[in-house]
């Protein structure tokens, strides 16, 4: 969908089908609402009025103009409770509209944006752009049949009244944009199966992305990671026939800016290993590389955002697989910090290619480092399908990861790493084991991860629960969502002012 402002006014500008937003009950209609009623003879008004539309959150409504402006149809969607409308909301009611105009098989669209109270026309813009495009997101690469009957909306024109206005929501446009295309193209990697999206594909992706935004790319194979000293990754990797590769993509690498390093998990499928899986929602597995897929989107946005730092993402990517040459249960591996971990469960393999990922991570001497994992079921069951856990060792990081939750309505949600837990990784015949209790497992998870990052400041996203949902959310369909990439945007935005 191309999206692109004009100046004009919505009652005067020919379309397909206009967009407006109402809420429930106003008082009375206001900005280009009152523009269109006054135009239309007070239709919008009278229909509301009889309460044959009341405006509730997310209720649409098509209407037919009969030539009466130049808009062929409206579509009204309800924005709720003024007093309740809120920025998460207005992401939503953008999606809900989005998904009512392609399901209707509607091509083009006009929407005009004014500010009001506290909320500014960019920020409205962006926010609008961003939920739409995230909300009307499909994944049909592998659908063969009927591909013509999949529905798409071609053209959408935002309209402001002035040239600040269009200026402004031109600025809001591009940053929804950006941003919602790096998602889109996490989700992409996400719900792609694990014979597809190899760890050689995710390799090609971050040289790709390197290549098109000019940034530095290096790709390691698992002998010369192996021979600088990973040797949790390469123990993961041992079982699995398809190539492991240990990705670093670098932007504005030697410029004076502040370092931040971004890890992601790149699990391109988890059986478990020896210490396999039941079969039961195995396939969802494919989907543990989230935090990989995240790494990569956020540096293509934070590229094409200009955002003033100098990142480093770093992924371990490798599939998990029970083989003659797996890594077992019992093992010893040697990790890249020199400290040693028993390995007692192989699908406790998250914690092991972030530990080297984590020491290599250091390397660069980052002010902080941020990884994005599916790291362990646990924590679905203390947190639920929607939100994330937030671990960390700085209290100002962990601060700023969750100012940045609350405005992008990702949430995240702070979990302790007290020393207690810690109690449970002591082993026998190692440093650590990989594995503690059951009880508290994310919690144990995360402990581990401390261990590789000293003290530098570090925050620790664990996404298994909204990497992938079922139930489809306003803006955020079923299968890969993307999680953690707007969140850790948000945040670098911030963090950059
Ligand atoms: N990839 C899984 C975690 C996961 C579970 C992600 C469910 C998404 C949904 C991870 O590698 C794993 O298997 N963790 C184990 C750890 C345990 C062996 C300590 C788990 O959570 O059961
Ligand atoms: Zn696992
Ligand atoms: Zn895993």
């Amino acid at each position: 969908m191309k999206i692109r402002v004009e100046k004009g006014k919505a009652e005067k500008f020919p379309c397909e089908i206009l967009l407006l937003f109402v809420f429930e009950s106003p008082q009375r209609l206001e900005g280009s609402l009152q523009d269109v009623d006054s135009e239309w003879k007070g239709f919008i008004s009278t229909l509301m009025k009889q309460e044959d539309f009341k405006g509730e959150l997310f209720e649409c409504r098509l209407l037919y103009t009969h030539g009466m402006f130049p808009a062929k149809r409206v579509l009204l969607t309800g924005l709720g409770k003024r007093e309740e409308f809120d920025i998460e909301k207005w992401r939503g009611a953008s999606a809900k509209a989005g998904q009512f105009i392609r399901d209707s098989g509607i091509k083009q669209f006009v929407f005009p944006i004014r500010k009001f109270d506290a909320f500014s026309e960019e920020a409205l813009a962006e926010s609008f752009v961003t939920g739409l495009l995230l909300g009307v997101y499909q994944f049909n690469e592998y659908k063969t049949i009927e591909r013509n009957k999949i529905k798409e909306i071609d053209e959408g024109i935002i309209l402001g009244e002035t040239d600040l206005e269009v200026e402004l929501i031109d600025g809001g446009l591009r940053t929804g944009r950006i941003i919602s295309e790096a998602v889109c193209l996490a989700r992409n990697l996400i719900n792609g199966p694990s014979n597809k999206v190899t760890p050689t594909v995710l390799a090609d992706r971050a040289q790709q992305i390197a290549k098109d935004h000019v940034m530095e790319c290096k790709v390691l194979e698992v002998t010369e990671a192996e021979s600088v000293g990973m040797g949790a990754f390469a123990a993961v990797a041992r079982g699995s026939q398809e190539p492991a590769k240990f990705i670093t993509l670098e932007y504005n690498k030697g410029k004076e800016l502040e370092t931040i390093a971004l890890v992601g998990k790149g699990i391109t499928f988890d059986s478990g290993g020896i210490s396999l899986k039941p079969s039961e929602k195995m396939e969802r597995m494919k989907d543990d590389m989230s935090g990989a897929a995240a790494v990569l989107a956020i540096i293509q946005a934070a590229s094409e955002l200009q955002l003033p730092f100098h990142l480093v993402g770093i992924i371990p990517a490798t599939e998990n697989l029970p083989d003659g040459k797996a890594y077992k249960p019992g093992d010893i591996l040697k990790t890249l910090s020199g400290q040693t971990v028993e390995v007692i469960s192989t699908d406790a393999e998250g914690r092991l290619i972030l530990s080297d990922a984590l020491t290599y991570s250091l390397r660069y001497q980052p002010r902080a480092v941020i990884d994005l994992a599916t790291l362990t079921g646990a924590i679905v069951i203390a947190l639920g399908d929607y939100v994330m856990g937030l671990f960390g060792n700085d209290e100002s990081l962990l601060k700023r990861v969750e100012e940045a939750s609350g405005k992008t309505g990702e949430k995240a949600w702070r979990m302790p790493l007290w020393d207690e837990y810690f109690e449970n990784l002591k082993s026998d015949v190692a440093d650590f084991r990989n594995v503690g209790t059951r009880s508290g497992g994310a919690i144990i998870g995360a402990i581990f991860l401390s261990k590789f990052v000293g003290k530098t400041p570090w925050v620790h996203l664990d996404i298994a629960g909204p990497a992938s949902i079922e139930k489809e959310r306003p803006y955020i369909p079923r299968g890969g969502t993307g999680a953690g990439i707007r969140l850790v945007l948000q945040l670098l935005r911030d963090w950059a002012r």
